[in-house]
Order: C-alpha cells, then structure tokens, then sequence
C-alpha cells in the first residue's frame, strides 16, 4: 500500500490526478492550499467534489475526508481517489477490460451515437469495454468489485473527455474533429489518439496516485442540499458557476450526460430524451437549481453553520461576494475574503478580469 505523500506547496501538483473536467480547481490547488493550511480541522465534506482535485488535496493533508458530488459518473472518481487506499486495476483486469472476451456484446453505443460525438470504430470499443467493466462482477464481488469498477470508470470517463472538443457532450460536434480546416486551439493531437492508448495512460497515471493517509475516507453521491450528514470540523463548497441574474448555475448534468449514460449502460436508452439531436439524458433537477441560488446558499450555510466554511467562487458572480457574505453573516462572525487573478485558457469574458475567489468562514 501507498503511504501518504510528503509534499510542499510548490511540488504538490505534481501529486494531483490531472483531468479535463471543467470547473476543477486542480490549477489553483497551491493557491488553496497557502490559505487553508493554517486552519485547524480534522473531517472535512467536499460538498461539489467534481474531480475530487480538492479532496485530493484534503487526502494529501491527512484529513479524514468525505467527497461528494450529485452525478454518479464524478461519484466513481471519488470511490476511486478519495475512498480508495490500496486498490488497483492489475494486468489481468486490463486484459480483461480492453479485449473483445466472448460475451454476445450489446451496440447501443453505436446504434444510439453514430455521427454524434466519436467515431464508428470507437463506438464500438465503447461499447465493448463499457460492458467489460460490469463484467467483472464475474472476477471480483463486495467492495473489491466496486472499487475497481469505479477505477476503470474513471479512467474510462477521462480518456473519454479528452477526446471530445471542449471536453463536453453539450452539442453534436464531431464534424469538429473530423473536418479538415485549420485549428488555433483545439486539440486535435489527443482526439485522433485510440482509446485504449489513451485508457492506459490514465490507468497508469491513476495507478500511482492510489495512497493511504491513514483515515477511512468516504465517497457518496447526493444533492448536497439533502444531505443528513453534517458534523464535518469544515465544508468546502464549490458550486456550479451562476452568471445570470436568474440565479441558475451551469448545469453539470447536461454537460456530462453522456458519461452518466455509461455508469447506467443497461437502463440508458430509457433514460434518454429521444427529441434531443444529441441523445441527452432526461432533465434531472437539483435541489440546489429548484430553487434561486441565494435560497440555496442560505439553505446549505444553515445546515453547515457549526463548520468552518469556504466558498470557492468566481468573481464576477451571482450573487455578489458581498451578497455571500451577508447570508454568511447570519451564521458566522469571522468572514474573510481571499481573490486571485484567473486566467481561463479560453477568454470568454469579454475581455473583462476574472478572479477566483476563496471565502473562508469561521
Ligand atoms: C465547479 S464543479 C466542482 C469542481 C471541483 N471542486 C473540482 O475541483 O473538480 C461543481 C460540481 O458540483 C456538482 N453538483 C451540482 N449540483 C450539485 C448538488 N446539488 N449537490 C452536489 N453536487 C452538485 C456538479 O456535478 C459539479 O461536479
């Protein structure tokens, strides 16, 4: 087994699973931790855990840690990072995993995404190793079977974004790697390499960052807004981004459908909505979106109000930081604001600063 690495805030990237997922805070990790490292906590809830890159960071820490986001497909990397201390896909997983074994394989992934977002050939391997995955309820059962399972859909889910433009499902856009036209940004280098090259490459990168920091972590997958649990010495959230006036945030769901589809292979075709061009799943509200997004702050600062508190948060946003605060201020008397220059790799703002923001509340 892995033991805890000793890192400092200038080496501690090289530490963290590297990811395409948007809204991860793995970038700013150094900068997070400079600024909770002083706190005294011990359980920590990482409430929109996403990619898991800041329970990683907690894990790191040595902190007991619970990672939790609503989709299933994020909840398998926090099964497979945060929960898991010591186990790994072996050669005999891989084989496994990445061969045609002599299943009569289902082609729902063909039959159901021809032209949407990758090639027929791949489709198929799709199809192929997705069913793999749930085979290896032959090979393992319990907690064994679902931790590695979660590992193979994790690194399943990350070759998957890199080879999609914008790494999303949000639009029907193969057209954008297959056409032959000149490209500034885009990454057509990482979209023409195979899965199972790209498969490998997480799987060895994932392997190595599978360690024990001593404490019995925990994944789980609700609405933060109905989770029970809430004796945690800190919460850290950080939600989905709001722009608008209207309070709704970026919906997660409907840009990772598609890797939501693959955790539920066997009940996907009935989840989807066959009016949408690009095979959407159903819409799947929230808590959190039913209701304005200052409800929903004020709903979640109350529950977690006897925990330290941090916001990541994005600057300019909705609500305002000061607006934060005054629903912060309720609860808590020691409020303090961190801001930090970000730079998106794609301008989007109409050329206006962005800051990334930290709010600590104590
Ligand atoms: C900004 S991302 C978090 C990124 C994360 N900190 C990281 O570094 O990867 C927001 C996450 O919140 C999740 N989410 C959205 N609504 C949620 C809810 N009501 N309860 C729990 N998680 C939610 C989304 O699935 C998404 O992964």
């Amino acid at each position: 087994m892995n033991t805890c690495p000793q890192f400092t805030q200038n080496n501690l990237l090289s530490f963290v699973p590297s990811t395409r997922y948007q809204g991860s805070k793995r970038k700013i990790l150094p900068w997070i931790y400079k600024n909770l490292k002083g706190l005294e906590f011990q359980t920590v809830l990482d409430g929109f855990g996403g990619t898991g890159s800041v329970s990683y960071l907690f894990k790191l820490m040595g902190k007991k840690v619970t990672y939790n986001d609503v989709l299933k497909s994020n909840y398998q990397t926090g099964v497979a990072l945060i929960r898991n201390s010591n186990v790994v896909l072996d050669a005999s997983d891989l084989e496994f995993l990445l061969k045609v074994n002599g299943f009569e394989y289902p082609s729902f992934i063909q039959d159901t995404f021809k032209d949407i977002y990758y090639l027929d050939h791949e489709n198929e391997w799709l199809d192929t190793v997705v069913f793999n995955i749930q085979k290896l309820s032959e090979k393992y059962g319990g907690k064994l079977l679902r931790t590695k399972q979660a590992l193979a859909y994790h690194v399943l889910f990350q070759a998957c974004l890199c080879k999609r433009p914008f790494n999303l499902f949000h639009r029907k856009n193969l057209y954008l790697r297959t056409a032959k036209v000149k490209r500034s940004f885009h990454n057509k280098g990482t979209w023409d390499r195979g899965f199972e090259e790209l498969f490998l490459r997480f799987h060895k990168e994932t392997t190595g960052r599978i360690f024990s920091n001593g404490c019995r972590n925990k994944a789980i997958c609700k609405d933060v807004i109905k989770m029970k649990e809430n004796d945690f010495d800190l919460v850290y959230l950080d939600p989905p981004y709001a722009k608008s006036d209207n309070g709704t945030g970026k919906d997660y769901f409907r840009l990772y459908h598609f890797v939501e589809g693959l955790i539920d292979y066997h009940n996907w075709e009935r989840k989807i909505d066959w009016e949408t061009i690009n095979r959407r799943l159903k819409k799947k509200k929230t808590e959190w979106d039913n209701n304005s997004i200052e409800h929903s702050f004020d709903t979640v600062f109350r529950k977690f109000k006897d925990s330290i508190i941090i916001i990541s948060y994005g600057s300019p946003g909705t609500p305002s930081i000061k607006r934060i605060k005054e629903l912060l201020g309720q609860y808590k008397s020691d409020i303090r604001v961190k801001k930090k220059e970000y730079k998106y790799s794609l301008k989007n703002n109409n050329g206006k600063r962005l800051y990334e923001v930290l709010i600590i509340a104590q």
